[in-house]
């Protein structure tokens, strides 16, 4: 079978790592791809990474299965676009993944069908908006409802916080278009984690638990990120409470969507906090999470091609359940100095030829470049070092004794990835 992955993260590349461990996948593809992935998949030459233009290469290469990274090609509808050429890929149509592309949808959707979430309101306009906020009081979350590469959520402790964040969110100078309509949203106290589920259009079966660590500062502090790492198993999340989870969240949501008329395939990411009343959703994500991604496929036992096929055709509950390596691992990610702000590129990678050989260590590159057959630096998120061990302790040290094997000038990391799970 013939595999094509789209995006460029490490998300993408652990992807690509484990599909290409099934016996059914000859070869992959992946484009835009990266320096990590260059070595396991074939990178086209395409004119631009457009959904046509990614469906013509698909057509002519005979690819059996397409599988998208990224939400910004789902929220253009690139699913549609290959399903209308009669091509299989894995992920929603523009229609679902509006989950995440609106957070204005996902919240109507949510309160609608009672699925637990923070309170909220909407507004279009500031003088609404700062009424609200100064009635309703801080901690209190602004959220732009558009796509916004993870900068259009502020969580304000303090009402002028809050006041500063609507303004310049509605006014379009904080994320653009995206922030033109807010949601303003009830702060949740609580430890966050991430579920995925893979769904196929009527069943969804959910993965090994995750937890992300959003802000670049240790502690939990400063702006958010895309994430900063990663580990799973959650020990916080135990079967009771993954049950739990399916049964208030997952579940409903698929039933509310096909309520609604819209088939859910592909990923269904749930990011929740684990509240004194229950989990309630933060948010909801349509595709793979990323550094989560990173930390639950060295775990997966199971044949993720096969997986990924099913959920394409509809047939997830035929299969036998999931198998996972007990082991526990931990992603920390190497950042470019000045991310999420500003930050060079084109610099030097070294120490990653004495990472290859070792057992317990998945090496994921990010932002990632082959420049004159040198390794460098082409994005905030560098790499993902991520280690196994019997628990989140060992999986940590593992993580973070290989990452002393890397440096690139102005390296930067977290310290304390996992540190709610020791
Ligand atoms: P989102 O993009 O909606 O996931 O928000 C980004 C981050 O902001 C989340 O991962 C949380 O850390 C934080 N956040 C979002 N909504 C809330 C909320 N209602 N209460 C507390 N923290 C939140
Ligand atoms: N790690 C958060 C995300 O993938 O959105």
């Amino acid at each position: 079978m013939k595999v094509f992955v789209v995006g460029s993260g490490g998300r993408e590349h652990a992807l690509v790592q484990k599909l290409s461990e099934s016996p059914e996948v000859d070869s992959i593809w992946c484009y835009p791809g990266n320096a990590g992935i260059r070595g396991i998949a074939q990178i086209p030459s395409l004119v631009a990474p457009e959904p046509s233009i990614l469906a013509d290469f698909a057509e002519a290469q005979g690819i059996d299965l397409t599988v998208v990274g990224p939400e910004n090609f789902l929220a253009q509808g690139i699913v549609d676009v290959f399903r209308g050429r009669g091509l299989t890929i894995f992920g929603p149509t523009k229609a679902a993944a509006q989950l995440e592309s609106s957070k204005i949808f996902a919240k109507a959707l949510m309160e609608k069908y009672q699925i637990p979430t923070a309170n909220h309101s909407v507004f279009t306009d500031y003088a609404s908006a700062k009424s609200y906020i100064e009635r309703v009081g801080a901690p209190i979350v602004i959220k732009a409802d558009g796509l916004a590469a993870g900068k259009g959520v502020i969580v304000a402790e303090t009402v002028e916080e809050a006041l500063e964040a609507a303004k310049a969110t509605l006014s379009g100078q904080m994320v653009g278009e995206a922030g033109r309509r807010i949601v303003v949203e009830e702060f949740l106290k609580g430890q966050e984690v991430s579920i995925l589920a893979l769904c196929d259009g009527s069943v969804c079966v959910p993965l090994s638990p995750s937890q992300d660590h959003k802000t670049i500062g240790e502690g939990d502090t400063g702006p958010n990120t895309g994430g900063m790492g990663a580990y799973s198993p959650v020990p916080a999340v135990d079967s009771a409470l993954e049950k739990e989870i399916y049964d208030t969240i997952l579940s409903p949501v698929l039933a509310a969507l096909q309520a609604e008329g819209i088939k859910y395939t592909g990923v269904l990411y749930a990011g929740l906090m684990l509240t004194e009343s229950g989990p309630k959703v933060i948010e909801f994500n349509c595709r793979f999470g990323d550094p989560e991604t990173q930390v639950i496929l060295p775990r997966l036992k199971s044949d993720l091609f096969e997986l990924l096929l099913a959920s394409c055709q509809g047939r997830l509950a035929s299969l036998t359940p999931i198998e996972w390596d007990a082991r526990a691992c931990v992603c920390v990610i190497a950042a470019s100095k000045g991310y999420p702000g500003a930050y060079p590129r084109g610099l030097p990678i070294r120490g990653l030829e004495n990472l290859g050989k070792c057992n317990d260590i998945r090496v994921f590159h990010a932002g990632t470049a082959l420049s004159s057959g040198q390794i460098v630096t082409a994005g905030g998120r560098v790499l993902g070092i991520c280690g196994l061990g019997r628990d989140v302790g060992e999986a940590r040290e593992q993580a973070y004794t290989a990452l002393g094997e890397i440096d690139f000038q102005g390296i930067y990391y977290r310290r304390d990835i996992g540190w709610r799970a020791l």
